[in-house]
C-alpha cells in the first residue's frame, strides 16, 4: 500500500500554504512545508556572505546545507509543524520576498537538494498521513503519493493577494515591486536543470487565479475520494 501523502505544488502565492494547512487538518495528517527548509538554506547562506555576487558556489552551499541541523516538532497550539534549527525554532523571519528569493537562488544547485532529501522523505515515517507543499513535491519527493496537486494562478493575482496580505498586516506594499519579483522567481524555479517547478504527469492542476480557498479545497477533497 503506498502512503497517504497528499503533495500540492505550485508558485508562490498560489495558495499552497492554505490548503495544505485545511487538509492536512481535515485528514489529521502532518505538514510539510519544504519551502521553509530552502528558506531557511537561502537565509543562512546569505548570512554566511555564501550569496555575494558572483560567489553561489554549489559544493560550498551544499556543505552548509547538510551542516545545518534542522529538525520538526509538531506545534499542538498552532497545528502546523515546526522546523527547528539546533533544536530551536528559527527567530527570524524567513517569510518575506527578500528570503524568498535566497531561497530561490539555492534552489537551483542540485547537490542542494540533494542534501535535503532524506529529511523531506524521512517526515512521512512512522506518520497516518502526509501534507508536503512545495515544487517538486509529487515530481522528485514524493513520486508514488496517492494525490497530486498543481496549484497556480496568474502572476497578477498573487501579487494582489500578496498586497493584500501585507496590507491587512500593515506593511507597506509595493505592487510593482512585488509582481517582478514573482515574474523572476517563477522564471527560475520552472527553468531550473532539476527538479523545476512543474506539475507531475498525473496531478490534478487548478489554478485559483479566479477561485476562493473553499472551493479549491472542494476540488481537491472531491479530488482525493478513493484515492487516500
Ligand atoms: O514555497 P516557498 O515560496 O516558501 O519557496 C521558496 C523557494 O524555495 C522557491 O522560490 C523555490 C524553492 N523551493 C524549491 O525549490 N523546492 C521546494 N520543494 C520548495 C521550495
Amino acid at each position: 500500500m503506498t502512503h497517504p501523502i497528499i503533495t500540492i505544488d505550485g508558485p508562490s502565492g498560489a495558495g499552497k500554504g492554505t490548503v495544505a494547512y485545511r487538509l492536512a487538518e481535515h485528514f489529521g495528517f502532518e505538514l510539510l512545508d519544504s519551502g521553509a527548509l530552502y528558506r531557511i538554506v537561502g537565509l543562512m547562506a546569505f548570512k554566511q556572505g555564501l550569496l555575494d555576487a558572483g560567489r553561489a558556489d554549489e559544493n560550498e552551499l551544499a556543505n552548509l546545507t547538510a551542516s545545518l541541523n534542522l529538525s520538526f516538532r509538531p506545534n499542538t497550539a498552532t497545528k502546523t509543524v515546526e522546523i527547528l534549527i539546533d533544536d530551536k525554532p528559527l527567530t527570524d523571519d524567513i517569510r518575506n520576498e527578500t528570503v524568498g528569493g535566497y531561497a530561490s537562488k539555492v534552489a537551483v544547485f542540485p547537490k542542494v537538494r540533494t542534501a535535503l532529501l532524506d529529511l523531506q522523505r524521512n517526515i512521512a515515517h512512522g506518520k497516518k498521513g502526509l501534507v508536503a507543499d512545495g515544487r517538486d513535491m509529487g515530481t522528485v519527493i514524493f513520486p508514488d503519493a496517492p494525490v497530486k496537486v498543481f496549484l497556480t494562478a496568474s502572476a497578477k493575482a498573487r501579487a494582489d493577494r500578496r498586497v493584500l496580505q501585507l496590507q491587512t498586516a500593515g506593511k507597506v506594499a509595493d505592487y510593482e515591486a512585488i509582481l517582478a519579483d514573482i515574474i523572476e522567481r517563477d522564471k527560475r524555479d520552472e527553468n531550473r536543470s532539476v527538479a523545476p517547478s512543474r506539475p507531475a504527469a498525473d496531478a490534478l492542476v487548478i489554478d485559483s487565479s479566479d477561485k476562493s480557498a473553499d472551493v479549491v479545497f472542494d476540488e481537491i477533497l472531491a479530488f482525493a475520494q478513493g484515492r487516500l
